[in-house]
């Protein structure tokens, strides 16, 4: 697919009622394929979601050396990793995918030198990686910025450190513990990430040999073992999706039954969408969102997990933009994330910004418009707002949506929904 060439038309309004199955975490996915550079010989992964993104990171895996083997209709890849893996990530991949820095902890522990391209992804922030490094340097490396590269090395390996994370970082967390667990002497982490995806690679690292204590709480210790094996391991549910659809439930008074989704990962936004008014109840394999009238506004702010999920923020503006009254929805991990407002705005949805605040009031529906996804979440915070939408809504840059939900159109489609890929 090339990057302009879809667009979703969805004419709305419309009433979603089904059931959909949430298939794994793009977040985790992508991780525990970097991971598997820490493993000689073939590594299993399950459940892989099919989505550009897996692409771009098994195309970075195979010039790094790997041999990559993905199977759509079974979700199952095998990653063959050589004895020796390359050590370099080029910007023409790199440039696509933020997760490509999940490389660096893997290589530079294993091969003792990485050099990555500097990472790209949403545009949704500043995006800083000063945590991966300073972590990686508390732990021997010697690490400079190049021509756009990151240059990492360390000669004598890695060697265990106490760090302490200045904000509990996703990718942090998972670029030093990945690092750590081929170190010598054992690494503490403090303030780390407790996102389900960090505990989900810290499994899948367990079974490759490695020793983990503490995942899900905030401090995690490593002790590092001198070697690792290949593994087996079925991804983690993607709860960012599965919150799509709760959302979409919810915003278009709609029935949905989401099988395989993670309740239990989603305890804040569910209880927002209870408090709007939604009835979820939980199924033999996964949960139900049920809505009868028009969504009571909710206040969200969005914080590192338990937190309510930044991911979901859109979504939450989204709900707020159609419900009765009026709420405050707060960012507080990605400073430019409320690009996508402006969009909104242009369904008719009456919001003002104020720095992290964003302040809406509901209106009891929008009206069809073209409109562009920024990111992955924007994008389908718009087409929430599109099904809640009279007439038709254009939503252009598409693929930026398809990146996190697998066919997601398809989907829509099933649930009651006009939409078409154009
Ligand atoms: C991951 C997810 C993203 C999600 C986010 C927070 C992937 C590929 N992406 O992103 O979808 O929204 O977690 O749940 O998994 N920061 C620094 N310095 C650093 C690292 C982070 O200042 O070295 C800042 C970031 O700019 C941001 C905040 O910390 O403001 C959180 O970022 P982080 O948790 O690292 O998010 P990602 O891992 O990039």
């Amino acid at each position: 697919m090339t990057e302009s060439s879809t667009a979703l038309r969805i004419a709305g309004p419309a009433r979603l009622v089904g059931e959909v199955t949430v298939t794994g975490a793009k977040n985790s996915a992508l991780k525990l394929m970097a991971a598997s550079l820490l493993a000689p010989g073939k590594n299993t992964l399950r459940n892989v979601p099919d989505i550009a993104d897996v692409g771009i990171m098994s195309e970075l895996l195979r010039r790094l050396g790997c041999v990559v083997d993905f199977d759509p209709a079974t979700n199952v890849m095998t990653i063959e990793v050589p004895q020796t893996p390359g050590h370099i990530a080029e910007y023409d991949l790199v440039r696509k995918i933020r997760a490509s820095i999940n490389v660096l902890g893997p290589l530079l522990t294993r091969v003792h030198q990485a050099e990555i391209s500097l990472p790209g992804g949403d545009a949704i922030g500043s995006r800083g990686l000063d945590f991966h490094i300073a972590g990686l340097e508390a732990m021997g490396a010697a690490i400079s910025f190049e021509h756009g590269f990151i240059i990492a090395t360390a000669p004598a390996g890695l060697r265990g450190a106490e760090i302490e994370l200045k904000f509990p970082s996703v990718g942090a967390t998972e670029n030093i513990m990945t690092a750590a667990v081929l170190a010598s002497g054992t690494t503490i982490i403090h303030n780390v990430a407790r996102e389900p995806d960090i505990i989900d690679l810290g499994e899948y690292l367990i079974k490759m040999g490695a020793q983990i204590e503490g995942l899900g709480s905030p401090t995690i210790t490593v002790n590092g073992v001198k070697e690792l094996h290949a593994a087996d391991h079925s991804t983690l549910a993607d709860r960012i999706v599965t919150g799509t659809w709760a959302f979409a439930a919810a915003m278009t008074q709609g029935d949905i039954t989401i099988k395989g989704g993670r309740a239990d990962h989603l305890e804040i936004p569910l209880d927002k969408l209870v408090a709007a008014g939604a009835v979820i109840t939980s199924t033999p394999d996964g949960f139900r969102v049920k809505m009868d009238k028009r969504p009571v506004a909710v206040d969200v702010a969005t914080l590192p997990y338990p937190g309510f999920p930044t991911d979901l923020q859109p979504m939450a503006i989204s709900l707020n933009a159609i419900a009765t009254g009026s709420a405050i929805v707060t960012e507080n991990v990605f400073e430019a994330r409320f690009m996508f407002v402006n969009e909104l705005q242009r369904l008719g949805a009456n919001i003002t910004v104020d720095g992290h605040h964003a302040a809406i009031s509901g209106k009891e529906q929008l009206s069809g418009a073209p409109v562009l996804a920024t990111d992955i979440r924007a994008g389908a915070g718009l087409v929430l707002a599109a099904l809640c939408s009279d007439g038709v809504t254009i939503v252009e840059d598409a693929f930026h949506i398809e990146r996190g939900y697998p066919n997601f159109a398809q989907d829509l489609r099933a649930l009651g929904a006009q939409v078409e890929v154009i």
